[in-house]
């Protein structure tokens, strides 16, 4: 979700102008997606790396996740949206721990779209937490220890639940991961938009999902020639 500061700076707004639009776009992502037949939706929100920002940008960012959850969460889970926040959490406050608490434990049975907010979020941060489980759990099994699989891998990281993304998008126009699933992404389809992010819609979504349709995944293989349009 990038692009909210220059969406604020063209109107002759601050920038935290552009972040609260950006919870409104969130809110129509999360409602396109679900009318899309989407089923897993990953926003990444704050990263492990925006900490560097002025403090009270920070302080502003924090307080729309608490606002976010706060005033949306008995909509989202009227609308059977199961919510789970991926990120570090060692380094969140007691206020908003407290709220990421209750918004996993009040949608945890809806069968609806899975919502996945990265919150103090950094792939590189997860693979290395999950490394340092494993590690412990293979000097515990000591001459036990079996080797380490992919599958060991993904199973530590936050997003253990969550199948792999078919396709990541950017907004902004920016053409970088930015240490957003770097693991999880490793087949995943790319597509970067022009748009801003307050001004993602429903139109947006299309726009990247007909591009992710018209996409040939080939995991690594090749394309068989009969599947090849001439
Ligand atoms: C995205 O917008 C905000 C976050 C999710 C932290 P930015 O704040 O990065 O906006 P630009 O890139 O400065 O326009
Ligand atoms: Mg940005």
């Amino acid at each position: 979700m990038d692009g909210n500061g220059r969406w604020a700076a063209s109107r002759g707004m601050p920038r935290s102008y552009g972040h609260k639009a950006g919870v409104e776009a969130v809110r129509r992502a999360v409602r396109a997606a679900g009318e899309a037949g989407i089923r897993y939706l990953t926003v990444y929100a704050f990263s492990s790396e925006n900490w560097s920002r002025p403090a009270d940008e920070v302080r502003d960012l924090m307080g729309l996740m608490k606002f976010f959850v706060t005033r949306d969460l008995a909509e989202l889970c009227a609308n059977n949206v199961h919510i789970r926040v991926i990120g570090d959490r060692s380094g969140l406050s007691q206020d908003i721990l407290g709220l990421i608490e209750t918004a996993e434990s009040r949608s945890r049975e809806n069968t609806g779209l899975k919502l996945n907010i990265a919150f103090n979020y950094g792939s590189r941060d997860e693979i290395t937490r999950a490394v340092g489980r494993l590690v412990e759990r293979q000097v515990a099994a000591g001459a036990q220890a079996a080797p380490i699989t992919e599958a060991d891998i993904s199973a530590q990281l936050d997003t253990a639940e969550t199948p792999d993304p078919d396709l990541v998008i950017r907004t902004s126009g920016e053409m970088r991961l930015s240490n957003f699933l770097l693991w999880q992404a490793a087949y995943a389809e790319f597509v970067f938009l022009p748009c801003m992010w307050p001004d993602f819609d429903s139109q947006w979504l299309r726009t990247a999902l007909d591009e992710y349709a018209s996409r040939t995944r080939r995991f690594g293989g090749v394309t068989a020639a009969k599947d090849i349009a001439l």
